[in-house]
């Protein structure tokens, strides 16, 4: 309970306590809209300690509905020709949204299995609301996964970090050099691993002096695929606030 507080604590210091309220009371009102539930953290503290996956994983918390719908909205390709991919998918929340905002082809990847039963039980709930979209939830490593073929947009709420993080960046950089890859990242505090890697930031977002999240692309020259596919224009400039 007391970690749980302390999450609230530092939403209030990052975000002001108007928006920070103003966040969980739009993060209640998706639920009830949707008929799900996303709104609950679920923390895993005590397996840290098996180390591997359970070391670099990150508790569940869904991210809010304003940023992501912000994050989207930036993205000028298609919707309905690109895969979106959930690194790390939780109870499904950001799946509802990116159906919301046109996607058809979308894939969850969660780790946890009780989580990924949660997350498979929302989008049954939510289905008359995807869109006609398409949903697979793989319960398995996001780092051992592998993108299909054709443009791709990959999404991350600070999923994970260490080793983990530095298998997913690799594989998307392995993908984007045959395919159009847009890197949807909220709360990016493993950046440093994608611009090490070659991406650059597109699209950057920012509450108070504290960077909320970002678009990245592998850098201009460095891949012929990074062009967008044929039937999508080009990344718009991300706003800030
Ligand atoms: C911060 S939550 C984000 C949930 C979701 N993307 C959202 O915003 O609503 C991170 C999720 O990633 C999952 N996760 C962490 N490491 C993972 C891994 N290696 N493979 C798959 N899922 C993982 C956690 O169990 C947790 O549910």
């Amino acid at each position: 309970m007391s970690r749980y507080l302390a999450m609230a604590r530092r939403q209030m210091r990052d975000l002001g306590w108007a928006r920070a309220a103003g966040d969980f009371a739009s993060e209640l009102l998706f639920d009830v809209w949707y008929g799900i539930e996303t709104w609950r953290p679920r923390g895993f503290w005590d397996r840290k300690i098996e180390g591997g996956v359970w070391e670099d994983l990150v508790q569940y918390q869904g991210a809010n509905p304003r940023i992501v719908r912000k994050v989207l909205g930036s993205v000028d390709w298609d919707p309905g020709e690109a895969a979106f991919v959930d690194y790390g998918c939780g109870k499904g929340r950001v799946l509802v949204l990116a159906a919301e905002a046109g996607f058809r082809r979308l894939v969850g990847l969660e780790y946890v299995p009780e989580v990924a039963a949660i997350c498979r039980m929302n989008l049954a709930r939510a289905e008359p609301w995807m869109r006609r979209a398409t949903v697979a939830i793989q319960q398995v490593d996001a780092a051992d996964y592998v993108l299909p073929s054709g443009a791709v947009v990959a999404f991350l709420y600070n999923p994970f970090r260490g080793q983990t993080l530095r298998r997913v960046v690799e594989r998307l950089r392995g993908h984007a050099r045959k395919h159009p890859l847009l890197v949807a990242y909220v709360n990016p505090l493993g950046l440093a691993e994608f611009t090490v890697a070659g991406f650059q930031v597109v699209g950057r977002w920012e509450c108070r002096g504290r960077l909320e999240a970002v678009t990245l692309r592998v850098r201009d020259g460095e891949s012929l695929a990074n062009s967008a596919p044929v039937g999508m224009g080009s990344l718009g400039p991300g706003g800030s606030g």
